[in-house]
């Protein structure tokens, strides 16, 4: 891993072990981006840019008009002075002018990684692990400095970009515009893959070909969403799990987004990734600066496997914090889909002690603890025990739950306030809104504005005297709308379109603080499932509730897509029961439990109403589970058959040393006659031999990787086999 500049051609190389990112400070004193692909030794690749004279293009620079802005690949490119496409950041000056160009100032290279202030980020614990450059641009008219901030990690072959800008003037700059990342490419042959989807429906894989003109997907709903996640990858025409060249960007960021990908005129591909501009702009006073959150860019020379796992990797070791980091995560039982909102004290202690018989390690008390909350119709923001439901407060459960062996934890939707909740009724104007309109509200809830430093502090006292007063060591953070009416009473009119962006910040502080304050409490964010599951909030909490759709059918698809940007180990995958209470299929009990074991094994179901013959099965895979737990959240993944172009799943999971293996393979309709199929297996060592766990049967690690192994054949709808392979 390494940065370097070489001052006679002006080029930037920024290599890991298998990536080269190469750029050149041009004689005008511009940065463009010539390459990003397979490690170059040499960054001899200037030839790459080759200005030609185009009609109808500016000439940017007199002394060398073929350098017009029109096409060059400027690295952060800018509006206003010829170059018409989409530009990565935007200004506003007093005067009205929307015009930037701001030229190369200076560089300098260090070794780590600088955290981003008030914002998640991956980080290093020592600073041999990264270099970080920083190429400072200015804009002597407007005395504004912008810096392209980079980072190269030793370990990993991931490349982070983020920008700060600051007012170096006596006068107000507005940005109107602020990307994260934009990397420009000399074809167009491009695919975009994207998670898209709804709620229930989250991070569904969509592939299209981008077209001449903008190709986007977005977020304004003031979170990352249910809609689309901020993750996307640009392949190369002929690509798959194990070939083709793959490049991905995700945006640490949970709030609006925007990902965008632009083909010009020449067939040029500019990609870019960072806060949505719609309805957003910041007002840079003169001495404050502004911070975009953190891109992380892979290139894979290989297919989107390796890619998926770099960034399961970084995530994993360099992302997620605390001591569950790499702990194995706890077997929750979680009682939403058990009871909903109708419990009482002894149907939830009955529950966990039954759990506990199985093996299960930890009872989540989900939604409707507090307040008057028999519905979802009140008490957000009333987070005072309903006594009725349970006599003895929090502590009295959680005494009781944890002298059974098992841990406890509780749901809570800290960030809103239902209309009819005594904190509304006393703060009224403590929720996103703007006066004289209609507060809309979406599950009868509005949005605490949390721009606001006392609705903060009120919410982290809230909680410290939750955590403070009951053995619980699990947090489950949930958020269940998005936001209307974004403005926050706390701003000034000129300020009230960094409302969203503020928001994020205001939470990520709160997050910050309760997270540091309780470092032995795992926190599991949440927003009605998988509405938020996104970089910015796994900094905070190392685990996500992937989606509401607990139906192991769709959820082969919910959790095939999501492995595209995050590891198995930030997925939270329950059992439930049939038939399933979003899509009313009955899925076979085995095949529920071998879905949920390639996540973080949970369950949400009325155990107390399983049969005695279904308990032992959940005993026996629970204490499989156990077993393969470490594989499966520290391991590799590789996908061997994908759900969204056939009637069959399969991915496995390795360890690093390559001598466990799990197989999870689903097939989703009963066939006919059913062909006889083999899947390659994948990550395996070619060297070893491998003993199939619970058979005689042992095949060499060459076998399996290129003959195959053979899938077992099925009767029935909706079956499924988790296979274990030892090296021996
Ligand atoms: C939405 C979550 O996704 C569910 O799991 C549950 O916690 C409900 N909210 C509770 O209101």
């Amino acid at each position: 891993m390494g940065i370097t500049f070489d001052k006679d051609s002006g080029i930037f190389h920024l290599f890991s072990d298998n990536t080269s990112y190469v750029l050149k400070l041009t004689k005008q004193k511009d940065i463009v981006h010539l390459y990003w692909g397979k490690r170059v030794m040499k960054p001899a690749v200037a030839h790459l840019l080759r200005p030609v004279m185009r009609a109808f293009a500016p000439a940017s620079h007199l002394d060398d008009i073929e350098m017009s802005y029109d096409s060059l690949p400027l690295e952060y490119p800018f509006y206003g002075t010829g170059d018409f496409r989409s530009p990565a950041f935007q200004i506003m000056t007093p005067d009205g002018s929307l015009i930037a160009e701001p030229k190369y100032l200076s560089h300098y290279i260090i070794k780590g990684k600088p955290g981003l202030p008030g914002l998640p980020a991956t980080y290093v614990e020592s600073t041999d692990e990264a270099q970080t450059l920083s190429i400072i641009l200015f804009d002597p008219l407007i005395k504004l400095k912008v810096n392209l901030v980079y980072s190269v990690f030793d370990n990993f072959d991931a490349i982070t970009r983020h920008v700060v800008f600051v007012n170096e003037g006596t006068e107000n700059i507005h940005l109107l515009r602020a990307l994260s990342a934009t990397v420009n490419f000399n074809q167009s042959d491009f695919k975009m893959i994207q998670l898209s989807g709804s709620w229930v429906r989250e991070r569904y894989l969509h592939t299209r070909q981008i077209e001449p003109g903008i190709t986007s997907i977005e977020s304004s709903r003031g979170a990352s969403s249910h809609q689309h996640n901020p993750f996307f990858v640009l392949a190369e025409k002929d690509f798959g799990e194990q070939h083709g060249h793959v490049y991905g960007f995700s945006l640490v960021y949970s709030g609006n987004f925007l990902a965008q990908v632009e083909v010009d005129q020449f067939y040029s591909t500019r990609a870019s990734i960072g806060i949505n501009p719609f309805n957003f702009s910041w007002l840079l006073d003169p001495g404050t600066s502004f911070t975009t959150p953190e891109a992380v860019l892979v290139y894979c020379a290989d297919g989107l496997g390796r890619m998926s796992r770099t960034y399961h990797n970084l995530y994993r070791k360099r992302l997620c914090r605390g001591k569950f980091r790499d702990n194995k995560r706890p077997i929750i039982i979680n009682n939403w889909e058990a009871t909903y909102f109708d419990f009482k004290q002894d149907k939830l202690l009955e529950i966990a002690h039954q759990a506990g018989k199985l093996g299960i390690e930890l009872f989540l008390l989900d939604d409707g603890w507090f307040g008057k909350r028999d519905d979802d119709e009140s008490s957000l923001g009333d987070w005072v025990v309903n006594t009725k439901k349970l006599p003895k407060g929090l502590a009295g459960l959680g005494d009781k739950i944890v002298s059974m062996g098992i841990q406890f934890g509780i749901w809570v939707e800290p960030e809103m306030i239902s209309v009819d909740s005594n904190l509304y009724r006393a703060h009224p104007d403590w929720c996103l809104h703007v006066p004289g309109r209609r507060r809309t509200e979406s599950r009868n809830q509005l949005v605490l504005d949390l721009c606001r430093s006392d609705v903060r502090e009120k919410i982290i006292c809230m909680l410290k005297s939750i955590l403070e007063n009951a053995p619980i060591s699990y947090v489950k953070w949930d958020m269940n709308r998005n936001m209307t009416e974004i403005r926050s009473a706390s701003l000034d009119p000129e300020r009230q379109a960094e409302t969203a962006h503020r928001y994020m910040l205001g939470l990520y502080r709160i997050l910050d603080e309760i997270t540091s304050a309780f470092p032995d409490v795992l926190f599991e964010s949440c927003s009605g499932g998988g509405g938020r599951y996104d970089p910015g909030m796994l900094f905070y909490m190392p685990q996500t509730w992937t989606s509401d759709n607990t139906d192991a059918i769709n959820r082969l698809l919910i959790q095939y897509g999501t492995s595209m940007a995050y590891p198995a180990s930030t997925m939270l995958a329950h059992i439930s029961a049939v038939p399933n209470h979003q899509v009313h299929r009955n899925v076979p009990l085995l095949t529920r439990a071998h879905v949920a074991m390639s996540g973080n094994l949970g369950f949400q179901l009325d155990i107390t109403k399983l049969t005695s013959q279904e308990k032992q099965v959940l005993k026996e895979q629970i204490e499989i589970y156990k077993q393969i737990r470490p594989i499966i959240q520290q391991g590799d993944l590789f996908r061997l058959l994908n759900p969204f172009e056939c009637n069959l799943c399969a991915w496995m999971f390795v360890t690093p040393d390559k001598t466990r293996a799990v197989l999870m393979y689903c097939k989703i309709l009963a066939e006919g006659h059913e062909p006889l199929r083999f899947v390659r297996l994948q990550g395996l060592d070619p060297a070893k031999e491998y003993r199939l766990l619970g058979t005689e049967e042992i095949y060499p690690g060459d076998v399996l990787l290129n003959a195959g192994f053979r899938l077992p054949v099925f009767i029935g709808d909706f079956q499924s086999a988790l296979l274990r392979f030892q090296a021996i």
